[in-house]
């Protein structure tokens, strides 16, 4: 079975729309014209139901197959899309780059979003599945915990959701290729928010004072010693400083430094273990120095994990769509992160790569979302409502 035919036949339509998605783009939970593009589509579909501001902005699609799931295990599937775009100043030139300096589509939301369109167009006119197929279209993945705010404004018990699913474009992954893997797929993402306080001095009278830019130094350096030194070298584990700010001139020891970063894991007793060194690291290094050391280690999106039988499904129907030859079933897990991971908390479900080819990569100014994927990843969601609720 390879792609579906009808679904080719929309291939210009769902260009049109992602194209025009990727002309205005939104961030976060501001996607109100990108909501409103969806809800539309949506209604001219024929959708049994459409419902907005669900999570601030996400909106809701059910269509309802043919016969209903009376008796069955799996009455509802959900499919996620996300909508929101990036800060990032597009550097495509292409004639349908964004109108919107400082905004860009980097990540292929866009197309996310047109191949759920046109998913909800083909099962909307051909309804033959037993069961509800529930269209997600969620705001703020991109840092904003749109999906969490969804799901706690009752997305999976109002449209009583038994399953959900979900899909991302990765550039490097072959066009017409997809990729998964039961259990973790993408890391869990934590920010560290730290502060450094000595005391601040004349620079040619160190001893006068507490120097908070040696101790943050040593502090970055020493941190470093827990994914190299306390983590089983079989196990992940990502600990990145990324901004570190002291001082503002060459002759004054300043009072304090102020540290950005991030913590990526795949297992929560790894997430558990790095939090717990770093609490003992900084708490050593502020007694060595002198120093305060605050730490604030915030919990963000939890890891992915892919559940084995959905996983299992998912990838059957890949493999009907592109030929296993194309399926890579057992795909390295990424330290990206994705807040798909808290509708995998709430239900059962398959978060699945597909390749965008040679394209740049994700969140990059020259990245583009490539079209001819689109045909692939809009059969695989129709097939897998199709597989799951066969009628
Ligand atoms: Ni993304």
């Amino acid at each position: 079975m390879p792609i579906v035919n009808r679904i080719a036949e929309f291939q210009p339509d769902i260009m049109a729309w992602r194209r025009d998605l990727h002309a205005h783009p939104e961030l976060l939970y501001d996607v109100h014209r990108t909501a409103g593009f969806v809800a539309d589509r949506l209604r001219e579909f024929g959708c049994d139901e459409v419902v907005t501001g669900l999570g601030q902005t996400g909106v809701v699609g059910v269509i309802k197959g043919r016969k209903p799931a009376d008796g069955r295990n799996v009455k509802a599937i959900g499919l996620r899309a996300d909508m929101d775009a990036l800060p990032i100043h597009e550097e495509t030139n292409l004639p349908y780059q964004s109108k919107t300096p400082g905004k860009m589509h980097a990540c292929g939301h866009d197309g996310h979003t047109a191949m759920l369109l046109g998913a909800a167009r083909y099962l909307s006119e051909t309804r033959n599945f037993a069961g509800d197929a529930v269209m997600i279209f969620q705001p703020a993945e991109e840092g904003g915990a749109g999906a969490a705010a969804m799901i706690k404004d009752g997305l999976m018990d109002r449209f009583a959701i038994d399953q959900v699913y979900g899909m991302h474009n990765i550039p490097g992954i072959p066009l017409g290729s997809f990729a998964i893997r039961p259990g973790p797929l993408m890391a869990s993402m934590d920010k560290l928010v730290i502060k450094v306080e000595g005391k601040g001095a004349h620079a040619a009278m160190p001893h006068k004072g507490v120097d908070p830019v040696l101790a943050g130094a040593q502090l970055v350096v020493a941190l470093q010693s827990i994914v190299s030194r306390s983590i089983d070298p079989l196990e992940s584990a990502v600990l990145s400083i990324c901004s570190f700010h002291a001082g503002h001139t060459s002759n004054v020891i300043p009072q304090t430094a102020d540290m950005l970063g991030t913590v990526r894991t795949l297992k929560p007793k790894v997430r558990d273990l790095v939090e717990q060194r770093m609490k003992d690291v900084a708490a050593g290094v502020a007694q060595a120095t002198g120093t305060r050391i605050e730490l604030n280690y915030n919990r963000g999106y939890p890891v992915v994990v892919n559940h084995p039988d959905q996983t299992d499904f998912a990838l059957k129907i890949a493999t009907d769509i592109v030929g296993a030859a194309n399926v890579d079933a057992n795909t390295t897990p990424i330290m990206g992160a994705e807040d798909f991971a808290y509708m995998l908390e709430a239900r059962p479900g398959a978060f699945i790569f597909m390749g965008n080819g040679d394209s740049a990569g994700l969140h990059h100014p020259a990245y583009n979302f490539n079209d001819d994927a689109i045909v692939h990843g809009s059969s695989y969601w129709v097939k897998l409502v199709e597989g799951t609720l066969a009628a």
